[in-house]
């Protein structure tokens, strides 16, 4: 197991691919999951967390996970008389938690899930549980000690630090966990995705994970969900492994050497170096889904994809990347915010009622005089209790997949590929008001690609 393993990507190619398989048919509407879980009130409700999660069977490989790690079953038991330390806590059940080859292999780079690491425990080195103290030798205490750090991890991203009922948390897109990365996102913590389903009717986390059961605790809530969470990766990493929507996006970031503007990962140490993180620790960036390059004039796409296209190519790019900022539908985040505080105050108030309409401008890569103006719905949806329908716009364009967590900010999908303010060849002034925008591409993009280098991507 190597000493990096915490901060290498996790399961990227599970955590974005496999759910946005159904992207298209993911409906926005949320529901209340109480009518589909099970209701045990009575006498549960007098128990912490940490109780439940030991009275029941359902729980066991959870179970022994945390009291190897030790410490976050002190969180899960904590109570406070008036009720001020109150989180909710999402367990993988037994079942969850059998990973998908058993057979005692030993842990790989791509697979931090609380399922293998679960597996470790149960059978390829079960004497990780048998703490010899002071007898263990020098390897065996540095394995123990990096195995429980990255169980922490995992599971600290398990945890969010408010309770909430199954209803409530319909209410927002995203949620913050009680997991953070060293100075990604500027600090803020890791978050994680909620999202109602109609068919069936529940609740989804980060698109893989259903809530099957939930119920309230002494200090909180309780949601048993039927597959691990992952703590998310890179936004390159994810829009790398999200190849049936981004494969284009990924070729073009990759051919332009844009990887550093929205990759954020452990780099190894070595003679010269020192180990740590690489790259954007704060951005947002609007994806094109493959779709959207297929849009394009056919001799457009094919220019931008040439050795001649690669300026305009990196510019285009570089339109769609929102840098040291983390945008999200009900949430905005500048790296600068001490100095930016009315602007970051403006946004407190408009995401804070339960439906809002909220127009704003945020800077891209081109700099300050070509922004992207976002603008963000989020309604009640009346039929349903504790329903809500939240959509975004960037430049007039909806965003096709909302809100995708990254370690180091967050991702949308659109379908389109945006066209930045230019001026024309023949002189004039128009700006993108035709009905495709990239129409008379060939009179204005070469010149453009040329003009004002000074950009980020
Ligand atoms: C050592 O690591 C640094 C940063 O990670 C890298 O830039 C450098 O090329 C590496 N040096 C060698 C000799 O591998
Ligand atoms: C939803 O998000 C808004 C804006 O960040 C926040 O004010 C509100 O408290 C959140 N609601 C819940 C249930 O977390």
């Amino acid at each position: 197991m190597r000493l990096d393993i915490l901060v290498l990507p996790l399961l990227a190619s599970v955590s974005v691919a496999r759910p946005l398989l159904s992207l298209g048919a993911l409906t926005e509407w949320a529901f209340n999951s109480a009518q589909s879980l099970s209701s045990d009130v009575d006498d549960r409700s007098e128990q912490t967390i940490w109780e439940q999660l030991q009275a029941d069977e359902h729980y066991t490989r959870l179970v022994k996970l945390l009291k190897f790690e030790g410490s976050i079953l002190k969180d899960l038991d904590k109570t406070q008389d008036n009720n001020l330390y109150e989180i909710t806590f999402f367990a993988p059940t037994n079942e969850a938690l059998h990973p998908p080859h058993r057979g005692g292999r030993h842990l790989q780079d791509d697979e931090h899930t609380l399922a293998t690491l679960s597996d470790v425990l149960e059978t390829s080195e079960p004497w990780l549980l048998d703490d010899k103290g002071d007898d263990d030798d020098d390897e065996k205490k540095r394995r123990r000690k990096i195995f429980k750090m990255i169980v922490r991890a995992v599971l600290e991203y398990h945890i969010l630090p408010f309770s909430f009922s199954g209803g409530e948390l319909v209410h927002n897109k995203t949620y913050e966990t009680a997991l953070k990365i060293h100075s990604a996102i500027d600090g803020l913590p890791q978050r994680l995705r909620v999202e109602g389903t109609l068919l069936p009717p529940g609740i989804l986390i980060n698109w893989y994970a259903r809530i099957v059961a939930s119920s309230e605790a002494k200090n909180g809530h309780l949601h048993a969900i039927n597959h691990p969470l992952l703590p998310p990766a890179s936004i390159f990493d994810e829009v790398f492994f999200t190849t049936r929507w981004a494969s284009t996006t990924a070729s073009a970031v990759q051919r332009v050497h844009g990887n550093r503007f929205i990759d954020y990962s452990w780099h190894h140490s070595n003679e010269s170096g020192k180990s740590g993180f690489h790259g954007a620790p704060i951005a947002t960036f609007y994806t094109p889904s493959n779709e959207a390059w297929e849009r394009l004039p056919r001799d457009l796409h094919f220019f931008l994809f040439t050795r001649f296209g690669y300026r305009a190519l990196r510019k285009v790019l570089a339109y769609h990347y929102v840098p040291h900022t983390l945008v999200l539908s009900e949430l905005v985040h500048h790296k600068d915010h001490d100095k930016k505080k009315e602007w970051v105050e403006d946004h407190l108030d408009a995401f804070a009622d339960d439906e809002f309409h909220h127009e704003f401008e945020v800077h891209s890569g081109l700099g300050p005089k070509a922004p992207l103006s976002v603008v963000v719905d989020k309604k009640k949806i009346h039929p349903i209790p504790d329903g809500y329908h939240t959509s975004m716009t960037v430049n007039g364009v909806s965003v096709k997949g909302l809100d995708i967590n990254a370690r180091n900010g967050a991702w949308h999908i659109i379908d389109r590929v945006l066209c930045p303010p230019h001026h024309h060849g023949d002189g004039g002034d128009k700006l993108m008001d035709s009905e495709d925008p990239w129409a008379d591409w060939q009179s204005w993009l070469p010149a453009w690609a040329d003009e004002e280098l000074d950009y980020q991507f």
